[in-house]
């Protein structure tokens, strides 16, 4: 299956793409963590795309294909993947089809996740990654019990560069300007999930709109997603 998640930034993309990976084996693609990879490396490429990341922009068109390109050529994502951050504006799109059909692949779904505007902000001020499991935390949601294994592990909370306050309002401005638009043209592939709730509640509405996303793939790693990996 290949499936894109759409949704405005924290709407919880990157925790549901990866709890949909582990049950079904696809991988989750997010360029903003192929992005974030190339900042880290310090590559040319990273290096220019920093400035707009922590401006809360997007990277060029040019920049983020070059990426995509490349991961949606390595084996493991032959047999489907969930883009989660990608497209994120109309040429994107453009440029998705464009890809697909030179593989004469197609998309199955575009997973919609929907929360109001006052919880998106709470979801990304209180983001946290544990520098020691990768884990993907938040100070105001996470459990207590999760929060103490990240210190038990001997992992810092990390917050990403571009979760400030100022920073999270110009990325959903960009959202609603750039990404929003596309839900109109993905109408026929559109299943809309209301991303209220906990995750595990999330993902059970997501496998409900996915009818054969358990029947399509044994599940690939039952113990859940590797560590170390960071979230979208
Ligand atoms: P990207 O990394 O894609 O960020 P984003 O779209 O802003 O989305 P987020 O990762 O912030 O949110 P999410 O929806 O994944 O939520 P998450 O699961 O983490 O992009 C970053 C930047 O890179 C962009 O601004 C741009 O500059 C660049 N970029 C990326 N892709 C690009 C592209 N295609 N073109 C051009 N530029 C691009 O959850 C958020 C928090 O909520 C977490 O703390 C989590 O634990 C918590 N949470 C999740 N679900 C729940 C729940 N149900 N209940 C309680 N808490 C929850």
């Amino acid at each position: 299956m290949r499936i894109v998640f759409l949704g405005a930034p924290g709407a919880g993309k990157g925790t549901q793409a990866r709890r949909l990976e582990a049950r079904c084996g696809w991988p989750q693609v997010s360029t903003g963590d192929l992005l974030r990879a190339a900042v880290a490396e310090a590559t040319p490429l990273g290096r220019r795309a920093k400035a707009a990341m922590d401006a809360g922009e997007l990277v060029s068109d040019e920049w983020v294909m070059a990426l995509l390109d490349e991961r949606l050529r390595a084996e493991d994502c032959s047999g489907g993947f969930i883009l989660d951050g990608f497209p994120r504006s109309a040429s994107q799109a453009r440029l998705l089809k464009e890809l697909l059909r030179a593989s004469r692949q197609r998309l199955d779904a575009v997973v919609m996740l929907e929360l109001p505007r006052e919880v998106l902000m709470k979801r990304l001020t209180g983001r946290r990654t544990c520098s020691a499991t990768g884990k993907l935390l938040n100070i105001y949601f996470s459990s207590a019990e999760e929060l103490a294994a990240s210190r038990a592990a001997g992992g810092e909370l990390m917050q990403r560069d571009d979760d400030t306050e100022e920073t999270i309002a110009n990325r959903l401005s960009v959202y609603e300007r750039q990404t929003r638009p596309l839900l109109a043209r993905y109408a026929d592939l559109l299943r809309r999930v209301n991303a209220m709730g906990t995750p595990d509640e999330v993902f059970e509405r997501i496998l409900e709109v996915l009818p054969s996303a358990d029947s399509m793939m044994p599940a690939a790693n039952p113990a859940g997603p590797s560590p170390g990996k960071s979230y979208g």
